[in-house]
């Protein structure tokens, strides 16, 4: 099945995948990524499809959650690989939009890809939805934080 980006500005295209999965609304877009809440338990879980061809970035997002685990658990919304159908949907939990008063001054450096809607609030913090770009080069454990200011990021 190929999507254009053409179809992430037509909230209609849930209507395509009906047969591929039983997603809810959409919830959001992106340049890459349309992103549904999960029709089994929306308010907790989106599904991410990837705009296109290659499932790649799912599965990229997927391999960094493997290791952001264990040392950043706390600045990233879980994620799970799902296969269905030949393509690879990304079960993530859900986040919700808030204030960037809410988000954290200090992040750490390896967040490559910082605009506002990549963050949103999970349970009672403010962690990283979108996180298929990060900095690999330097140790997962180190690279130290930045400071951000939110009211000048883009959205
Ligand atoms: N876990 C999530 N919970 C709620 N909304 C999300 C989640 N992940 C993404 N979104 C929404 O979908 C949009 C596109 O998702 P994103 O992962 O940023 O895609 P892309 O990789 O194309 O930028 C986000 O800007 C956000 O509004
Ligand atoms: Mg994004």
């Amino acid at each position: 099945m190929t999507i254009n980006s053409q179809d992430t500005h037509n909230f209609n295209i849930s209507d395509k995948f009906q047969d591929i999965a039983p997603f809810g609304e959409v919830v959001g877009y992106g340049a890459e990524r349309v992103v549904f809440a999960a029709a089994s338990d929306p308010k907790h879980f989106v599904v991410k499809v990837c705009i296109g061809d290659t499932d790649a970035i799912n599965i990229q997002e997927y391999s960094n959650y493997s290791m952001l685990r264990w040392n950043f658990s706390k600045w990233v919304a879980p994620c799970r690989l799902l296969e269905h159908e030949g393509r690879q949907l990304l079960i993530m939990d859900r986040t919700y939009p808030t204030e960037p008063c809410n988000y954290p001054q200090h992040i750490p450096q390896l967040f490559l890809d910082i605009k506002k809607h990549n963050w949103g609030m999970l349970r009672s913090s403010v962690v990283c939805h979108d996180y298929h770009k990060v900095k690999k080069t330097t140790s997962w454990k180190k690279g130290g934080m930045r400071y951000v200011d939110w009211q000048t990021m883009p959205r």
